[in-house]
């Protein structure tokens, strides 16, 4: 089964409504550019929010947890397809374009992980939660790692 058709069965009610969204074409690189930008932006935003009741440093509120992680799942799924040939540029480094493959196998195990994530917090086991986090964190800085100007 394609990945896409995982998070599609895991997701299916508003991934069917960002499907549509996901055959965007851009005018210009520098849309492109701001498109995958604004992606990882809110996709950190809810990411970010899980962090701080991972760490303790927030209340565990099991339903903002499953807001914010059916967030990141959904969001996880639309920043690739705005690197396409001739977006160079921003902050990403030119492996994505010269290692794609690599860069899209790691945008791959994001979305696993997200979807994973997600089914972590509809859940509301804290611990698988933490768990679950912690592999998708991974998979945040193995791409940038490889493939983001630091
Ligand atoms: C498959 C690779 C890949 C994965 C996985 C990935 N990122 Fe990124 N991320 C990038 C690249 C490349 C850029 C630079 C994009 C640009 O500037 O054009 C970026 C940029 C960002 C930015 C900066 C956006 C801006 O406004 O410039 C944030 C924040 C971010 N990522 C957060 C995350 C988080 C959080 C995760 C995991 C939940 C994640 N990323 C997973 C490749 C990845």
């Amino acid at each position: 089964m394609k990945l896409k058709h995982i998070v599609l069965t895991v997701l299916a009610p508003t991934l069917l409504a960002s499907a549509g969204v996901a055959s965007a074409q851009f005018q210009k690189p520098e849309d492109a550019i701001k498109y995958r930008q604004s992606a990882f932006t809110v996709m950190a935003n809810s990411f970010g929010k899980i962090n701080a009741v991972v760490k303790g440093e927030a209340s565990f509120n099991k339903d903002d947890v499953a807001k914010n992680a059916a967030v990141v799942a959904m969001i996880s799924t639309l920043p690739w397809q705005a690197f396409g040939p001739g977006t160079e540029g921003g902050n990403a480094l030119p492996a994505v374009w010269s290692e794609n493959a690599k860069f899209k196998a790691a945008s791959e195990k994001l979305q696993l992980a997200a979807v994973n994530l997600n089914t972590a917090a509809q859940s509301g086991d804290l611990e698988a939660i933490k768990k679950a986090f912690g592999a998708t964190g991974a998979t945040c800085k193995g791409c940038h790692d490889d493939f983001k100007k630091k």
